[in-house]
């Protein structure tokens, strides 16, 4: 019986562990745990979602309290159509997260970013452009281009030194997108590295509809590859989204997969950023506690513990600081929710706003829980300790649980004070 550590992915000139920790913004995949990663062979993420603040938080860089005094004027205005991302702090930011994270790699393998495109800031190409530019600058190994269709994202850094040897792969739900990619791009002749097949029992947001239930990750990674196979196009396929055991990455492996992408086990790692007391809600969760809901003002659909503070939490909007999903003309689903519930309760203190969530507050502050389909089976992964909590898992246990476990088995940690 194999398991992953049988195979190998070839990347880079490489031979990888065929293990990818995927982006989890923002900041839950951490330096830390991308690092782990690179150190045991395989890839890490680093994200870049909401970077000046993950930068502020590392660093004690002040980009955020910058751009709320720059724009401070606007806070009770509804329009935020001013609210602008300076480009230079957004490189510097960028270029501080991601060249403090390269100095630190130690191992054969590598660091990418995670770079989404539905992160449009009020200038979606421009912000863009600095965002891969500058993480390119830094000496990033790889981008992972995830969260939109990306059709323009390869020509904005056509013209950079690093476009042709960095990586840069590109995340798809389905052969229509990847097909769309692949034809907006045939100028530039330059096929991605790599391409991540996320089915939809993934975290985050998922690039189906509310029907997502309907599709399954297995036919869509046979479709892409039958299709890349008559199209003569040899490009590494990763498939992501429920892959929850070693032997499930196996059978992905067996049909042909260069790799696997993983992220929800490792929401309970030690170098995760998640703080310990929502780790815990994650390894409490049980099925019926997971939701997949339209709260997320891009409008993909997202899954998440039903219990995330951030469902139905009223806050002001908090564009002035953030603005992060700021579409070109400075609109943001959550403003108008917002501002709907205010009309309808002129009195109230606080209204509750169940329609959107202002995800940049609560993804900033970890308050909303986003988690992929197999949460539930978290504390299968663990041990319950005397005083009532699941241990927390280091990554590198993590990470060889999935490269050498067979048979749908899943090692638990070495036992602290657990009850018997
Ligand atoms: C907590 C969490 C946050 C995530 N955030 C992002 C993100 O910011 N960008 C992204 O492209 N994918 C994100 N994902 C998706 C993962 O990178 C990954 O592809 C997917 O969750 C793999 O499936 P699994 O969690 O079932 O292993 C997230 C997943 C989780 C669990």
């Amino acid at each position: 019986m194999k398991c992953v550590d049988d195979f190998r992915l070839r990347l880079a000139g490489r031979e990888l562990v065929p293990i990818v920790i995927g982006g989890m913004g923002v900041d839950i995949s951490t330096a830390e745990l991308a690092l782990e990663a690179a150190r045991l062979g395989g890839i890490g993420h680093i994200s870049d979602a909401m970077v000046p603040t993950v930068s502020d938080r590392r660093f004690k860089t002040r980009f955020v309290k910058d751009k709320l005094k720059a724009y401070k004027y606007n806070v009770a205005n509804t329009d935020k159509s001013d609210v602008r991302f300076d480009l230079g702090h957004l490189a510097e930011a960028t270029r501080l997260h991601v060249g403090r994270t390269m100095d630190e790699k130690r191992g054969g393998g590598l660091v990418f970013i995670n770079c989404m495109e539905k992160l449009t800031m009020n200038a979606p190409k421009e912000t863009l452009r600095v965002r891969l530019s500058a993480a390119l600058d830094a000496g990033i190994d790889g981008i992972t281009l995830a969260a939109g269709l990306h059709l323009g994202s390869f020509s904005l850094i056509e013209d950079h030194p690093r476009f042709r040897d960095a990586q840069l792969g590109i995340i798809v739900s389905s052969l229509r997108a990847l097909q769309l990619f692949l034809r907006k791009n045939a100028r530039l002749n330059r096929l991605p590295d790599f391409v991540v097949i996320e089915g939809p029992l993934a975290g985050g947001h998922l690039g189906f509809g509310m029907d997502w239930a309907e599709y399954d990750l297995a036919t869509i990674v046979t479709e892409v590859r039958e299709w890349l196979k008559v199209e003569g196009l040899n490009i590494p396929l990763i498939p992501a989204g429920g892959i929850f055991t070693g032997s499930d990455a196996t059978a992905y492996m067996e049909q042909g997969a260069a790799a696997v992408q993983v992220a929800t086990r490792f929401t309970v790692a030690s170098e995760c950023g998640l703080p310990a007391d929502v780790q815990q809600e994650y390894f409490k969760a049980g099925e019926q506690d997971i939701e997949v809901n339209g709260i997320s003002p891009t409008g993909y659909p997202m899954r998440m513990l039903k219990n995330s503070p951030a469902i139905g939490d009223g806050i002001r909007p908090n564009c002035e600081a953030f603005g992060y999903l700021l579409d070109s003309a400075g609109r943001c689903g959550y403003i108008e929710a917002y501002n709907n519930e205010v009309a309808k309760h002129p009195e109230a203190k606080k209204v509750t706003v169940m329609e959107k969530t202002c995800l940049c507050t609560h993804m900033r502050n970890f308050e909303c829980w986003t988690c992929g389909h197999y949460t539930y089976r978290l504390k299968d992964t663990s041990r319950r300790l005397s005083d009532g909590k699941y241990q927390i898992l280091s990554a590198e246990h993590i990470f060889h649980d999935y490269q050498f476990s067979k048979d749908g088995q899943i090692a638990l940690p070495t036992v602290m004070d657990s009850v018997p």
